[in-house]
């Protein structure tokens, strides 16, 4: 069978997308571009803001319109945006972040797969999350903390390390790992040519003992990403981020002068609930403060079931946008 793989969101679909493309090649299916030539196309979805679920709604309303011509043609709609909610017209509706189920409900076998020898590989060591931020969905798609079993990584890692050049350690939030500096130091310890890096990081549990790790190891990469998300102490504490400004820029301090030149990357989110012209005020002198090598900048976007969903005082869509255009202008004046 001939088979499309459409993915959307972050890293960890990536992860899953290529475990499941491996999977499918290996059992002697076709992975192809063209949905003219497919047998079935599946959708690996993200559900985290509003833009990326209608982008996957509009792009699965094509696919179906695909399928009047070709009744044979399968559509799998997986990830967390079918954990998310009814999808009607489609053959496979799996609310699922783990490969090997996938793979199974397509009626395919799965096996112990050769190891992988791109430059880039993924290793999840977390999944899910219950930080609850108010805004965020994911606690609610992807389920409750799991912690991975040492064995598993550190065997997978051993797999991998003489061939990738790139080696991503990932998770919801990877601080969440009991001991993670340890387990940094661990695999950036072991002989091998690659470069360790991770995703996420929560600044709550993002601590010396880290940075000290960090430090400590050439393997791993001098980028960190820190998702600061507003600025602004009352609406960090709406967020429900259990951390303020001041801590935050101290974690930065430390950061700094343990590893002078670390490259630091954030996400905001502009028009979050009760932001006033004033408190965005705030967050724009913080993120001047800081001097972020990069920042990733989003509107608030509403999630059904979240907290923040139903809280007062809620910012005019125009105005989320119009915020975050004018910190997107802020930064790129900035770098
Ligand atoms: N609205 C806007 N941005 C969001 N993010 C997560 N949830 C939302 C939401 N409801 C952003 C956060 C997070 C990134 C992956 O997406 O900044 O760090
Ligand atoms: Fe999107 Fe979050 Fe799911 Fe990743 S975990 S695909 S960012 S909703």
């Amino acid at each position: 069978m001939k088979f499309v793989i459409k993915n959307y969101g972050c890293q960890m679909n990536v992860n899953t997308a290529e475990q499941i493309a491996r999977q499918l090649t290996v059992a002697g299916h076709q992975q192809v571009t063209n949905d003219a030539l497919a047998d079935v196309i599946i959708f690996n979805t993200c559900c985290v803001r509003n833009t990326a679920e209608q982008k996957i709604l509009s792009h699965i309303a094509l696919a179906k319109q695909l399928k009047q011509k070709k009744p044979n043609l399968r559509i799998a709609v997986i990830g967390c945006l079918s954990a998310k909610r009814k999808i009607k017209g489609v053959d496979i509706l799996l609310g699922t972040d783990d490969a090997k189920q996938v793979v199974e409900k397509l009626g395919v076998p799965t096996q112990p797969l050769p190891p992988v020898t791109s430059e880039t590989a993924y290793i999840d060591i977390t999944y899910g999350c219950e930080n609850f931020c108010s805004y965020c969905i994911v606690p609610f798609v992807r389920g409750k903390l799991r912690i991975r079993p040492y064995a598993e990584i550190s065997a997978e890692f051993d797999q991998v390390k003489d061939h990738a050049q790139h080696i991503y350690l990932l998770g919801q939030n990877v601080n969440a790992y009991p001991n993670f500096p340890q387990l940094l130091a661990d695999l950036a310890g072991r002989d091998g040519n690659f470069t360790l890096h991770f995703l996420s990081s929560h600044p709550k549990d993002f601590d010396e003992a880290t940075i000290k790790v960090i430090a400590a190891y050439p393997k791993i990469a001098r980028d960190i990403h820190l998702p600061l998300q507003s600025g602004c102490d009352k609406i960090l504490r709406l967020m429900n981020r259990k951390y303020t400004v001041a801590e935050y820029m101290a974690k930065i301090a430390c950061l700094r002068s343990y590893i002078p030149d670390v490259h630091i990357t954030t996400d905001i989110i502009c028009g979050f609930p009760g932001e006033t012209a004033a408190d965005f005020a705030t967050t724009v002198a913080t993120v001047q403060k800081i001097k972020f090598n990069a920042a990733y900048i989003f509107p608030y976007s509403n999630r059904s079931g979240t907290v923040a969903d139903k809280l007062d005082d809620q910012v005019p869509f125009q105005e989320r946008k119009v915020r975050a255009t004018k910190l997107v202008e802020i930064m790129r004046k900035m770098s």
